[in-house]
């Protein structure tokens, strides 16, 4: 994705913030884009709350002074911006990539609407091309590996399971290990969204069902907007 076309999504996505909204504030690199624009607009009086989704948003949006709360202060939000690594048409899709899959997934779902800013080539028919990132508790790394690959081989989902980081393991901001399972297609992702929380070590995964209201999506021939 072109840094233009973030730009472009991000841009787009403005026009969903009102002055006054309690916002949450995604993490990557469209969300960065989104968070420098957002930035400007309250420099020029828009007036905004928002709770970032990682460390690294908290560390732009205060480096340029986007005023912060948090899901402790201000629990029930308006509308959280984020990107994607996958959507399909039903809006579901795939986030992590950056790591931060878990606070998205609650910022959104504290969010009375939520809209995804990415470019076309993250529009798919069926999700995952892109490796599905799994959080999990280190405690037990071994044990929750096998049972997530038990459950594959159950749903028929065949593809690498790896662990983020390798020999040295990537940590989330929650403290946690991504295992990241290449599954190429995956054709319910309802039935492995509920399997995969039922594995006691799975803190939460990437798949996000029922929870982006509206995308922008940047392509060439300009800014194209769905809504569920
Ligand atoms: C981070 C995410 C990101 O939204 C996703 O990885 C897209 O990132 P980018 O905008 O850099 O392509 O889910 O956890």
């Amino acid at each position: 994705m072109s840094k233009e076309l973030k730009i472009e999504a991000a841009k787009a996505a403005l026009g969903f913030v009102k002055d006054g909204m309690k916002l949450g504030i995604g993490t990557g690199s469209t969300a960065d884009e989104f968070i420098r624009l957002l930035a400007v607009e309250v420099k020029n009086g828009l007036s905004i709350i928002g709770v970032p989704t990682s460390e690294r948003s908290h560390a732009l949006c205060a480096e340029l002074e986007v005023p912060l709360t948090t899901l402790e202060e201000t629990p029930e939000l308006d509308l959280t911006i984020d990107g994607a690594d996958e959507l399909d048409g039903d809006m579901r899709l795939i986030k992590g990539g950056g790591g931060a899959l878990l606070r998205e997934k609650i910022v959104a779902a504290a969010s009375g609407q939520m809209v995804v800013i990415v470019d076309e080539s993250k529009v798919v028919e069926t999700l995952g091309t892109f490796p599905l990132p799994i959080e999990v508790n280190p405690f037990g790394l071994g044990a929750t590996r096998i049972a997530i690959s038990k459950l594959a081989d159950k749903l028929g989902l065949v593809g690498e399971i790896a662990l983020r980081g390798g020999d040295k393991p990537f940590v989330t901001d929650g403290g946690h290990f991504i295992l990241d399972a290449s599954f190429s297609r995956i054709p319910d992702a309802e039935g492995l969204s509920d399997e995969l929380l039922n594995i006691p070590g799975v803190v939460q995964h990437g798949l996000f069902i029922g929870l982006a209201s509206a995308a922008v999506i940047a392509g060439p021939e300009g800014i194209r907007i769905i809504k569920r």
